[in-house]
């Protein structure tokens, strides 16, 4: 069941560069994991986000983040990480793509914040393969904001816009979609993760 799911995320990725499912994980994975963000908040485990716009010194996200940390898995981070390990496996068989670990962090964006237009692997970089987000927003509707816009060509076009509705998960190749979270008006939980390789080293050309 799992391995017919992959497969068909697998082929998404193929034909469109990115796949936005509602199935991926079952209520019984997403609940524990909904308990588990909120008790890393109220641990206050969360840290703002830096990347700010280098040269006009504007603020390009307002989430606060929480790395997970490998060594240390809660039980419901565990189940998450295992699952995705497994999609991992399925995509380097497929893709050669050569990814050798996850990187996650849960991320809460409060009322009022965004996360301008991005790309998530920097110019050069080749480490990011694969972005992965879940949301985790359980009352998400219409009005709410903070969906996410996915642009679909470099001229920033066309676009799809994803709702950030509890369960839904979207993963996109790393290098090829700018996107942005558009202005939550209520707070939105999610995490995020890279599925990674082992960087090649900048590439030639790039300065
Ligand atoms: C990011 C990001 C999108 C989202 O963390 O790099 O773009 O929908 N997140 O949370
Ligand atoms: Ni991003």
């Amino acid at each position: 069941m799992q391995n017919h799911l992959n497969k068909d995320i697998q082929n998404q990725l193929s034909c469109f560069g990115y796949s936005v499912r509602d199935d991926f994980f079952s209520p019984g994975e997403l609940d524990p994991l909904l308990c588990d963000f909120k008790s890393c908040q109220e641990q206050d485990r969360f840290r703002a986000a830096k990347v700010s716009d280098g040269e006009r010194h504007q603020k390009i996200r307002g989430d606060y983040i929480h790395w997970w940390d490998e060594s240390r898995l809660s039980l419901s981070q565990n189940t998450i990480q295992t699952k995705l390990k497994q999609f991992l496996l399925g995509l380097n068989k497929r893709f050669f793509f050569n990814i050798d670990h996850i990187n996650l962090h849960y991320a809460f964006y409060p009322k009022g914040s965004f996360y301008k237009t991005h790309l998530d692997q920097p110019i050069g970089k080749d480490e990011r393969v694969v972005t992965f987000i879940l949301y985790l927003n359980p009352h998400w509707k219409p009005g709410d904001g903070g969906e996410l816009k996915l642009y679909l060509d470099e001229s920033l076009q066309e676009y799809e816009i994803i709702e950030p509705v509890y369960g839904r998960t979207v993963f996109f190749l790393s290098h090829q979609f700018y996107h942005e979270v558009l202005l939550a008006h209520k707070e939105r939980l999610s995490l995020t993760g890279w599925f990674r390789r082992k960087s090649a080293g900048v590439l030639p050309g790039v300065k």
